[in-house]
């Protein structure tokens, strides 16, 4: 085990099987409809890329970036975009890909911005579910597991900057962890 970490909750097997049923459902869900699939940078780009090549439909990616914390690890609620797509979403059948959905603040933002460009569904995809952290009435479509109110990393996940490559997810050490911006 990474000797930052308190303890592992997804092992890769478990992550990796997780994906592949996503990519089934999606499958289903998705055939015919050409989806956009857009992966939001940096955290889902691991997810992205795994869940892309379980979904065998015909398809299209784009990426994403977006700034909604005012520190490392606390939502501030203030949605910035930094990475814009590439192309017009209109008429498109839009699957926004995420890592971790936590006060919801993110994904309402995102699916309203999308809905107003005229898409013509915008569905959400996250891998991680923190619904004790939510503070806006809000749930991912799709969301492969879901996770106790702690600070995660790895496959994706970081704390400043740290770990995304780590091929499992765990709760960092509360020594590493700044617990000083909790609330
Ligand atoms: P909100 O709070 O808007 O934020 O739903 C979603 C984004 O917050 C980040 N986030 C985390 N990142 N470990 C992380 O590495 C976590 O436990 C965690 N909780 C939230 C993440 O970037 C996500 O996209
Ligand atoms: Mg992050």
């Amino acid at each position: 085990m990474h000797p930052d970490l308190e303890s592992i909750l997804f092992d890769e097997e478990t992550i990796q099987s997780k994906v592949r049923e996503l990519g089934q459902q999606l499958t289903e869900d998705y055939r015919g409809k050409n989806p956009l699939f857009i992966c939001i940078l940096k955290g889902a780009t691991l997810f992205m890329a795994d869940l892309v090549k379980r979904v065998e439909v015909p398809m299209e990616m784009d990426f994403m970036a977006i700034s909604s914390y005012g520190t490392s690890s606390k939502s501030s609620g203030v949605v910035r975009i930094l990475k814009d797509l590439d192309r017009s979403i209109e008429g498109r059948h839009v699957v926004i890909v995420e890592d971790i959905v936590d006060t919801g603040l993110t994904l309402k933002y995102l699916r309203e911005t999308l809905m107003h460009r005229h898409a013509a569904s915008v569905k959400i995809v996250s891998l991680f579910d923190k619904p004790s952290g939510r503070k806006v009435d809000i749930a991912p479509d799709y969301y492969g597991f879901t996770v106790p109110n702690a600070f995660i990393v790895g496959y994706g996940l970081d704390y400043a900057e740290q770990y995304r490559n780590l091929p499992v997810v765990g709760v960092l050490k509360s020594d590493i962890y700044a617990t000083s911006d909790t609330d």
